[in-house]
């Protein structure tokens, strides 16, 4: 035995020059498991005097110690050699009933402290894991979230006091990777049966689970730089599914957000403040947009995405409450929207300032989509709101190539008064009405200049040409 913790400690020491050392390749998943398991084991002793080993029991009969779901060492994202730091050896049940929080916590805790370690949440398994942070200012970079098992949220009032805005949060991270074929799964149907902006009382009573009127975003990650999404499925979220707030360099792919259409407020994906944003091959069908681009964007590239049920991509809204916001170079291209509210939408609120400019529509195909492509610079998600003058500026937005059927209306473009559109561009517009004899809207330009490159179908006759007599003044405000 100390024979073996002596070679352990030799394994650990020499794990760069791992590559050299003779025999080592196989069993070094192996190895690194004891080091974790007896790490626990250790912990545990100092804790409460010894842990209660979990054996074998429970794990479905895998024998995990002799098979560890060590994480594929796929190239590109974390390496063969990563430390890894499974959440049943720091005592998750997996069972769907007990609380697993305080071992998820324990488990990252442990990864936090080694660079690119994995944290495995292991396959088959059901967690059960209440309102948690990742939060990483001190931790080392490139760590990997290894998700093949399920995470469930509680839905008992309970676990989330006053209201939470979110259940699973990542933040203050340099280099984060949430990989696998797991499932996060907001069990958000108790959730979804009001609005949070029309309190109703009596609904409330109703009620029969008391959650709070906050709804919780279900993965959130926030102030971290380098962040990768990919295979995970994140499912029934109480709110806005995956949401990115001040991240940098941030890749989602193969991923599937689903949700029922009538899940309110259920956006798919959601980005605030962040730059340099890549989402492409995903699936997303929920109760409200599919992706959302917020104030504080640039440089987002979406291609390859299914979006339905859902309301569409969208662009905003901006400017609400009077706030200044600043959005640039989209680049939203290769999506099929089936069955959604709009395809394409900017909107912005009434009052706002700043600009989004540099938006780029491409290859989008649309069917039975009720308004594939919308600009709504009145933007009001109440009854009525407050006529104002000043906007978000839009200019510089392209559509290209967008093709299929709609079931109310091909085009509507909404602009302010003050600060109409300006240099919108459409080529290569074909939107039919999905039944030709029902009565459909025409297309609607308000306050909209710019170029029809090509013919559309419908021809597109209330844009207009060239540029809008500029009376307005900008100011500092106004400047992005
Ligand atoms: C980004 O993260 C990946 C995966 O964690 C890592 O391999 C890569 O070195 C990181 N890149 C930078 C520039 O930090
Ligand atoms: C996508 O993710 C799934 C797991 O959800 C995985 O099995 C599959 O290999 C991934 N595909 C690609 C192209 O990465
Ligand atoms: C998305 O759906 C398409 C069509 O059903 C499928 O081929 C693709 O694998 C799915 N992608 C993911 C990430 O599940
Ligand atoms: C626009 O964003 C893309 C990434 O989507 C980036 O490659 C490109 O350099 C950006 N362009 C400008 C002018 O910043
Ligand atoms: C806002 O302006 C429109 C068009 O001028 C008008 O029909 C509407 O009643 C006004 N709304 C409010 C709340 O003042």
């Amino acid at each position: 035995m100390r024979c073996f913790g002596v070679l352990l400690f030799l394994v650990l020491v020499l794990l760069s020059a791992c590559s050299n050392f003779d025999g080592c390749e196989g069993k070094r998943h192996w190895r690194q498991r004891k080091a974790s398991s007896s790490m626990v084991r250790k912990k545990g002793k100092e804790k409460n005097g010894g842990r209660h080993g979990h054996g074998g029991g429970g794990r479905g009969g895998s024998g995990h110690l002799s098979h560890p779901p060590a994480p594929s060492p796929s190239p590109g994202a974390g390496s063969p050699e990563s430390a890894v730091f499974d959440v049943l050896d720091f005592g998750a049940k997996g069972d769907g009933v007990a609380d697993d929080t305080k071992a998820f916590e324990a488990a990252w805790a442990a990864a936090c402290k080694v660079a690119s370690s994995v944290m495995a949440v292991p396959p088959e398994f059901e967690f059960l894991v209440g309102p948690i942070s990742f939060s990483g200012p001190y931790c080392q970079p490139n760590i990997v979230f290894q998700l093949d098992g399920m995470i469930i949220a509680p839905t008992n009032a309970k676990y989330w006091g006053s209201g939470l805005l979110w259940w699973i949060e990542f933040t203050k991270l340099k280099g984060i990777t949430i990989r696998g074929s797991g499932i996060i799964e907001g069990r958000g149907s108790a959730w979804w049966s009001y609005a949070e902006s029309d309190v109703d009382p009596i609904h409330d009573e109703l009620s029969s689970t008391n959650l709070p009127q906050i709804k919780p975003t279900a993965l959130r990650f926030y102030g971290s730089y380098n962040v990768t999404v990919t295979g995970i499925t994140i499912q029934n979220s109480q709110q806005c599914h995956l949401k990115f707030d001040n991240c940098e360099a941030v890749q989602v792919h193969n991923i599937t957000v689903a949700s029922p259409s009538s899940s309110l407020n259920t956006d798919g994906i959601h980005l605030q403040n962040s730059r340099d944003v890549m989402i492409h091959h995903a699936n997303v069908s929920c109760g409200d947009d599919c992706v959302s681009i917020q104030t504080g964007c640039s440089n987002i590239y979406i291609h390859s995405v299914n979006c339905g049920p859902g309301h569409g991509i969208s662009v905003g809204g901006l400017g609400r409450d009077s706030s200044k916001a600043c959005v640039s170079n989209i680049t939203v291209r290769d999506v099929n929207f089936h069955g959604t509210m709009t395809g394409v939408r900017i909107k912005t609120w009434q009052g706002g300032s700043g600009a989004a400019e540099s938006i780029r529509f491409s290859n989008i195909r649309v069917s039975e989509v009720q308004t594939p492509i919308v600009i709504d610079q009145f933007y009001c998600d109440r009854s009525s709101c407050r006529n104002q003058t000043s906007a978000v500026a839009l200019s510089g937005v392209a559509y290209e190539n967008i093709k299929g059927t709609y079931t109310v209306k091909p085009v509507h473009f909404a602009c302010s008064d003050a600060s109409p559109c300006s240099d919108i561009t459409l080529t290569q517009i074909e939107l039919r009405p999905l039944q030709e004899h029902y009565h459909m809207y025409e297309p609607f330009c308000w306050q909209t200049f710019g170029e029809l490159y090509t013919p559309t179908v419908p021809p597109i006759a209330c844009l207009q040409n060239g540029k809008p007599a500029s009376n307005r003044i900008l100011s500092d405000h106004d400047l992005c």
